[in-house]
């Protein structure tokens, strides 16, 4: 129990009471005799976190700068538990998006909530479920790994003794006393992650946590954010790149020039897209048989030969279809690679049809 100050919202009456920091506790105002409770604030504790319903709900939120309008009415919600994939190309207003999300820019219309709190009229309630990943990390160069997360650690007024756990958590217990102007693009990234996670977040917003990451820095990343998911936190994730949003995400928000061009899941999508793969084949030699047995197939739909190059823009289906027909007209492989759909043509797509 603690001791409370309040106002009555019917008649403004001030009165201290003894309240309880665990459960509501209700009381009658002595002047105007209004029966009323107090809600204690949410304790960013596990049970709190494993307990209460968790969604990230944005709605209708529309931001310019200046006269530029860089988020243009954009909405969904995240639930609880997923893993929520907020696919843009570079300026398409991810970023915009999130800080609204945070409520360090303020949107000009609209409406954000975080496990039902109003970020703009509740912003202190609502952020204490968040954790965030910067696009850019930042950190002090002169202060070892530890030193900066017990400086976040003090900031947000938490206990400095979950930093070393957190350290270990994101694999850099070997290095959680260098100093992290000694660190590479992966730890600082890293130690990002462990900054996002103090104080347990239910929700972690991540903007493109993976950017400048090589390939084994991608899949530390992308395994951290399932291990994070495994824990029960909720995670909203922005990136430019279409293969990790596929990696990890359940759902998925593409945005657009400020817009939110399409919005499900990552099965879907790719359904309604039906994007198709393109086969680029090296061969030893190319024959007129070859390339017409491989035209007739159904499901390929364009054949283009540069020299002993050959490439075959098909259905997914029909990939090995296409390998399967040049071997048998006698072509010898020399190299063989396909090509994915780019984040591009799923742009091109959406956008084509959503004009
Ligand atoms: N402070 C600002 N003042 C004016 N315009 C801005 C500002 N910040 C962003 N913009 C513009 O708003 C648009 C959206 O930018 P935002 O940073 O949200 O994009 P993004 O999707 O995060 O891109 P990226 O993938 O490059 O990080 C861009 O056209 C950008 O130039
Ligand atoms: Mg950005």
């Amino acid at each position: 129990m603690v001791q409370k100050t309040l106002k009555c919202s019917t008649c403004g009456n001030t009165l201290t009471l003894e309240v309880s920091t665990q459960e509501p506790t209700y009381a009658t105002c002595p002047k105007c005799h209004t029966r009323a409770v107090y809600r204690p604030p949410p304790l960013v504790t596990k049970y709190t976190l494993q307990s209460s319903m968790e969604t990230l709900q944005v709605t209708n939120v529309t931001k310019f700068y200046k006269a530029f309008k860089a988020v243009d009415d954009v909405s969904f919600s995240v639930k609880k538990g997923e893993i929520f994939g907020f696919l843009g190309p570079n300026g398409a207003g991810k970023t915009t998006t999130i800080k609204c999300i945070l409520d360090l820019i303020h949107a000009d219309k609209g409406m954000i909530s975080v496990k039902g709190f109003d970020t703009r009229k509740e912003g202190k309630k609502a952020k204490q479920f968040i954790g965030y990943l910067p696009e850019k990390v930042a950190f002090y160069d002169n202060l070892t790994a530890l030193q900066n997360l017990h400086f976040y650690a003090e900031m947000k007024q938490l206990p400095k003794e979950q930093c070393a756990s957190l350290i270990s958590l994101v694999g850099l217990e070997d290095v959680g006393q260098k100093k992290v102007g000694e660190f590479s693009k992966g730890m600082q990234q890293r130690l990002g992650m462990a900054r996002a996670m103090l104080g347990s977040p239910s929700l972690l917003i991540l903007d493109e946590p993976t950017n400048g990451l090589d390939a084994r820095g991608v899949v530390l990343i992308r395994e951290q954010i399932k291990q994070f998911r495994d824990k029960g936190v909720t995670i909203f994730l922005s990136s430019h790149i279409l293969s990790e949003v596929q990696a990890v995400c359940d759902r998925v928000a593409i945005i657009n020039k400020g817009r939110i061009v399409a919005q499900d899941t990552v099965d879907a999508l790719r359904m309604r897209l039906q994007l198709k793969p393109k086969i680029v084949l090296e061969l030893q030699e190319v024959t007129k048989e070859m390339i017409d047995a491989v035209e007739k197939l159904d499901g390929v739909d364009a054949v283009n030969v540069i020299g002993k190059m050959v490439h075959v823009m098909c259905k997914p289906y029909v990939k090995a279809q296409v390998i399967v027909t040049l071997t048998q007209k006698g072509a010898k492989i020399d190299n063989l690679h396909i090509m994915e759909p780019s984040l591009e043509e799923v742009f091109m797509k959406f956008t084509e049809e959503t004009v």
